[in-house]
C-alpha cells in the first residue's frame, strides 16, 4: 500500500497556485493511498523564528482551506507536526548520520537564504553561518516522511532536493541500523504555471494573489486588472497570447474551443482584454463557488476538531515508526 506525506508551511489563506500547485494533487492521492497531511509549523521557525505571532492563526485559515477544497479527515490524517514530538525524535536521530555537506549544498536552502538576505555569497564558509535549524530543515523534513514510512512525496520542483536527500538518509540509516525505511519517491506536481495579476508567481508577498476565500466580486475585480499583453494599448492593437500572462490563466481554465476563440480573436484585435479576460473569470469563479460554500458550511471548531483527530492517528503511526526505529539503533525501545 503506497503511503502520501506532504507538509505545507503555515501560510494563512491560500490561493490558486496552491490550489493548482499541491491541493488538486492531495485530494486525488486521499482517494488511492494512505495520505498524512500536515501543518509544518516548525518548518515556519526556520526562514524567520522572531516572528511567531500569526503561525496560529495562519495555521487555522490555512486548514479551513483544506477542507474547503475537500481535503477528507476521513480519508486523510490531517494533523499538526508540531502535536507529534516525534517528528523531532526522529530529526535528532537522522542528524546524527548525515554529513555536514550534504546540507550545505542544498540549492533550494541556498536560495531561500539568499532571498531573505541571509547570504552573500555561495561560499560554504557563508552557508555555515546560517541558522543550524535553516541548513537543517531538509533534516527534519526527512524525519517529517519516514516517520510514516512514506513511499511518495507529492511536492514542487524546488523541494525535490530536500526528497532526494531523504533518499540518502534512509539509505545510510539502513546500512547502519538495518532494513527500517522505504526509500520514498518525488512525486513531482505537474504545475501549470499560475501567474498572479501583475504576471510574476502568483505569491502572498507580491500581493498578486487570487485567494481561494476571495468573494466573487473581488476575484473579478483583481483579474479584471491582470496584466496582458502590453503590445494591447489601443483596443484595436493585435496581441499575442503567448505573451499575455492572463492567458496562462485560460489555458489552466477554458475549454479547448474558447482557447480557440481567444487565440484568434487576441491577433486579431477581435475581442477585448477585457472580454476576453472575462471568459476565464467564469471558470474560475465557478471552480471557487463550490470551495466557498464548503468553507462556509464549517463551524467555529470542526478545524481544531479536525486537527485533534489528525494528531491523535499521526501520533499512532509515529510512535509505531520509533519503537521499531529505536529498536533498530539499540535505544531502550520504551
Ligand atoms: N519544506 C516544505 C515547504 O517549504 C514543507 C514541508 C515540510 C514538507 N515537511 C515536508 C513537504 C515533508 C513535503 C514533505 O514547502
Ligand atoms: Fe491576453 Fe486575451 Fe488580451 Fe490577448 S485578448 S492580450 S489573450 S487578455
Amino acid at each position: 500500500m503506497s503511503v502520501i506525506v506532504s507538509g505545507m508551511r503555515p501560510t494563512g489563506r491560500l490561493h490558486l497556485g496552491h490550489l493548482h500547485g499541491a491541493l488538486r494533487n492531495w485530494a486525488r492521492l486521499q482517494q488511492e493511498a494512505r495520505c498524512f497531511f500536515f501543518v509544518a509549523d516548525w518548518h515556519a521557525l526556520t526562514t524567520d523564528p522572531e516572528h511567531t505571532d500569526k503561525i496560529a492563526a495562519s495555521m487555522l485559515d490555512m486548514v479551513a482551506d483544506w477542507l474547503a477544497v475537500g481535503l477528507d479527515p476521513e480519508k486523510a490524517v490531517i494533523f499538526v507536526q508540531s502535536a507529534v514530538k516525534e517528528h523531532a525524535e526522529l530529526h535528532l536521530l537522522l542528524s546524527m548520520i548525515t554529513p555536514t555537506p550534504w546540507l550545505s549544498r542544498n540549492p533550494t536552502v541556498k536560495e531561500q537564504a539568499r532571498d531573505l538576505g541571509l547570504l552573500g555569497s555561495e561560499d560554504d564558509a557563508e552557508v555555515m553561518k546560517l541558522n543550524y535549524g535553516l541548513l537543517g530543515y531538509p533534516v527534519l523534513q526527512s524525519a517529517d516522511v519516514l516517520l510514516y514510512k512514506a513511499t511518495g512525496v507529492p511536492v514542487g520542483v524546488d523541494q525535490a532536493p530536500h526528497i532526494e536527500l531523504t533518499r540518502e538518509i534512509a539509505r545510510r540509516f539502513n546500512n547502519f541500523y538495518g532494513d527500517v525505511f522505504p526509500e520514498p519517491d518525488t512525486i513531482l506536481t505537474e504545475v501549470p504555471k499560475v501567474p498572479g495579476t501583475d504576471g510574476r508567481k502568483m505569491s502572498k508577498s507580491y500581493n498578486n494573489a487570487v485567494y481561494l476565500s476571495d468573494a466573487p466580486q473581488d476575484v473579478d475585480a483583481k483579474l479584471s486588472r491582470m496584466m496582458t499583453d502590453p503590445r494591447r494599448v489601443r483596443r484595436t492593437d493585435a496581441g499575442e497570447p503567448n505573451d499575455c500572462p492572463a492567458f496562462n490563466l485560460h489555458r489552466i481554465y477554458c475549454t479547448p474551443d474558447e482557447i480557440d476563440y481567444v487565440t484568434t480573436n487576441c491577433r486579431t484585435a477581435g475581442i477585448g482584454c477585457l472580454d476576453c479576460k472575462k471568459i476565464m473569470i467564469k471558470h474560475v469563479i465557478a471552480e471557487l463557488t463550490p470551495i466557498h460554500e464548503r468553507r462556509a458550511s464549517l463551524r467555529a471548531d470542526d478545524v481544531t476538531a479536525v486537527l485533534e483527530q489528525g494528531n491523535l492517528q499521526a501520533r499512532a503511526a509515529a510512535a509505531a515508526t520509533m519503537r521499531e526505529v529505536r529498536g533498530a539503533i539499540g535505544l531502550p525501545v520504551g
